[in-house]
Parts: structure tokens; sequence; C-alpha cells
């Protein structure tokens, strides 16, 4: 793996290190990881308009694509670093001499890039996908990772299925990476198979053996997939475990299942910062609405009853919760919607729910109700709710006699 063209290493600048020991790097793959994944495949422009969005949303490395994969993902990794100042931007690549240099060639006109390296660390890729042996593997990770080095600062090891590797392999597969000057390694649970305990495990033994990790600065990260509904779970793990790097896409989207989902991961660190205590420079308020950017992208939308950016995530509809939410939100919310950029909070009315969210409603059309009607309207409305799935304020001014109907006052919400 000698011989390699000058593809542009002075447009390259130092690593950046995070800003303190507590600093979690999120590094975001979903213009990589995240498009690998059925329907979610994106043109040049809709990942330069994503791009865009996790800038605004503040993350640290923007994994734009796979520069081998395709002329589109190279242009695409392109026009991103011309366009896009403050984050990182990075590329995959094989271990693999052509894959590296096409990477840098991709990165050449970032301020700030990053190769990313992979290469199989266990058994069953190695035989059934590479057709390698254990020694080749290793000798792959050191010459991959140093030609890398010799095209940029800022290199990113990843052994790929480290969860299902021979632990001793594993150890020594990161030792000669950081050896051969990567500057961050990242242990990828590929197929979902791990569990937090597990995992952030196996981040506190590879820091243990191989203490050139600390003592060269270099940055462990977590890559989870959520197989079996764990990705953010193991990630945590692993940030407490001593990871300072998270990778993740937003909605979650990625291979099979999906990656771990960033609003996720961000919302947790924050709001159980009681537990974690590290800093991120993730704008919150801004994950709604990234959220949305790239509903508008893909073909899908987060299932409704996705964490932080469903739409059911801030929604209420059973009658104790309305009216423990009427007296005081925190009876409900861990967070305000506001906090992750929702407008508000949703009361909905349907079967479940009591009087007080009905008056609540009627309020806000601008009806006022007698204790006697709100009565007899709940029954009604109830009886209806019972047929049907989605209330609307159409149906419940339906519902109401015509001398209410009659007095109505300036209203202080719109009729859905
Ligand atoms: O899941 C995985 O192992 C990956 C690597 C390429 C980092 O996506
Ligand atoms: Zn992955």
């Amino acid at each position: 793996m000698s011989d390699t063209k000058d593809v542009g290493r002075t447009s390259f600048l130092p690593a950046g290190a995070p800003m303190s020991p507590n600093h979690v790097v999120f590094f975001d793959t979903t213009l990589r990881d995240g498009e690998q994944s059925p329907g979610c495949s994106m043109t040049t422009q809709e990942k330069l308009t994503m791009a865009h969005a996790l800038e605004d949303l503040g993350v640290d490395i923007i994994e734009a694509g796979f520069a081998m994969a395709s002329e589109g993902d190279f242009a695409a990794i392109s026009t991103i670093t011309q366009a896009i100042r403050k984050p990182r931007i990075a590329s995959l690549a094989r271990a693999r001499k052509e894959d590296i240099e096409m990477a840098a060639r991709a990165l050449q006109f970032a301020d700030r890039a990053r190769i990313h390296v992979f290469l199989a660390s266990s058994d069953l890729h190695l035989e059934y996908k590479l057709k390698i042996g254990r020694e080749e593997a290793l000798d792959l990770a050191g010459e991959s990772v140093r030609l890398a080095r010799s095209l940029a600062d800022d290199v990113e090891f990843s052994p790929e299925d480290s969860t299902r590797s021979d632990r001793d392999f594993l150890v020594e597969m990161v030792r000669i990476a950081v050896e051969a000057g990567a500057t961050t390694i990242n242990m990828p649970d590929t197929v979902g198979y791990s569990t937090p305990e597990e995992y952030g495990r196996m981040f506190r033994e590879v820091r243990e053996r191989v203490p050139a990790i600390d003592e060269k600065g270099v940055i462990l990260s977590s890559h989870c997939h959520d197989d079996l509904g764990l990705a953010v779970a193991n990630s945590l793990a692993a940030i407490e475990a001593g990871a300072r790097q998270v990778e993740c896409t937003i909605n979650g989207i990625g291979e099979r299942a999906g990656n771990a989902a960033l609003e996720e991961i961000a919302a947790a660190l924050y709001v159980r910062g009681d537990r974690y205590g590290v800093s991120t420079a993730i704008k919150l308020q801004n994950l709604y609405p990234t959220s949305e950017v790239l509903g508008q992208i893909i073909t899908f939308k987060p299932s409704p009853n996705k964490a932080i950016v469903g739409a059911n995530a801030f929604a209420h509809e059973s009658g104790i919760h309305q009216h423990g939410m009427l007296a005081n939100p925190l009876c409900y919310e861990i967070m305000t919607p506001g906090l992750v950029g929702v407008s508000k909070t949703h009361l909905v009315l349907g079967k479940h729910s009591g009087r007080a969210a009905l008056r609540h409603r009627l309020e806000q059309l601008g009806f006022t109700l007698t204790r006697e009607e709100l009565q007899q309207i709940y029954y009604r409305f109830v009886a209806l709710a019972d047929r049907k799935k989605n209330i609307y304020d159409t149906d419940l001014v339906g519902l109401l006699p015509e001398h209410i109907r009659e007095n109505r006052r300036e209203p202080v919400a719109e009729l859905d």
C-alpha cells in the first residue's frame, strides 16, 4: 500500500480534540450509514440541505458519504466540503489504497477533514466476507491507517463488528491502529448484538489494555445499531465508560433497524445531566426542525411514538394525564416540548380524555359551559370518541347546543 499520489494533504488541518475531557463529540452519519437504508437515498442537493441543517444543529462531524461507493457519493462529499465550514467532514473508506485515496480526493476542499477507515475484526467477517486471516487483517489495519495519516491529520479507524470479535484480537487491532496514527478509534456494534453492560465493559477493557489510547489522546467512539432496540442505551453506556464521540443519525435511520438516534442521545445527555455530566455542542431546540427536514427528504417520517420527534412525543390523551398536565406539566413531561423545538404539548381528545381537557379545549375555542352543560356534552363526546379514532375541533363544535355556539367569545386557538 505504498506509492501514494499527492491527493491534497495540505488542505487538512490538525485533528480537533474535544473541547474538554467531558465534551462528547457528535459524529452524525445520517448522510452515510443513514442513507444506506431503504427509502433513504439522497441526491447531492438533498444531502447539502441536510448538511446545512446538521451544521445549524451543532454536530461536530458530518460523515457525508463513502467516496468510493459511487460518483454521486463522491460529488456529495466534495460539494459539502465546499459549502459547510463549521463541522469537520468525513468520508468512509475500506482498508484499501484506492478507497483511502478516493476519500482524500473527495475531501480535498475541506477546511477540516477526516478519513474514516474500517476493517472487519470478527472471525466471521474475516473468514466469510473478506476471506483473509487474522495476521493479514492486522497488517492491513496498520498499513491503511498509515496511508490515511499520510493524507490526513485526522483518521478514524473502525474494527467492524467489534462486539462479536475475539477480545484479544480486537485489542491487538486497536493497538496497531493507534500506533499507526489513528486519532479516533470507533468500536461499532455493527449488528446491534450487544447489551449496555457488555458494550460499556468493552470500552473499559480496550482502554485499559491499550495505554497508548490515553497517552496519545485518542478518542474512543461508539457506533450502535438498533437490531435489539438497544442502540441508544448502548451508546449511553459507552459514554459512561469513557467514549467521547458518539456516532448516530437523525430519526435513527440506518441499516436494518437503524442507528442510534441522535435526538434521543442528545436529549438524554441533557435531561439526565445529573447522571452523565458531559457537555455537547448540540442546539437542542434544533432537534425537531432537523428531524422535519429529513422527513421531507426521505420517504418516511418517524413513527408517531418515536421519542423526542414523533408526533405523539408530547401528546396526552388519558384524562388522568391531561388533568395532571393542566395542573403542572412536570407531572407527565420530563422536558418541555420547546426544549427540543416542538411548538407545544398536545392534549389529544379521545375516549380516554376527561372533562378537564374537554373544558380546556372548548374554552380555547371560545365556548364557556356551565358545569351541567359540560356534563351533558361530555357524555356525547365519549360516545362519539368510542366510534371515531380522531376527534377534531369541528366534531366538538358539532356537539354543542345552538345557544352555546351563538355565544362564542373571541377564541385563543384556531379550529384544527
Ligand atoms: O456499523 C458499522 O460497523 C459501520 C462501520 C462502517 C463503522 O457502519
Ligand atoms: Zn453502521
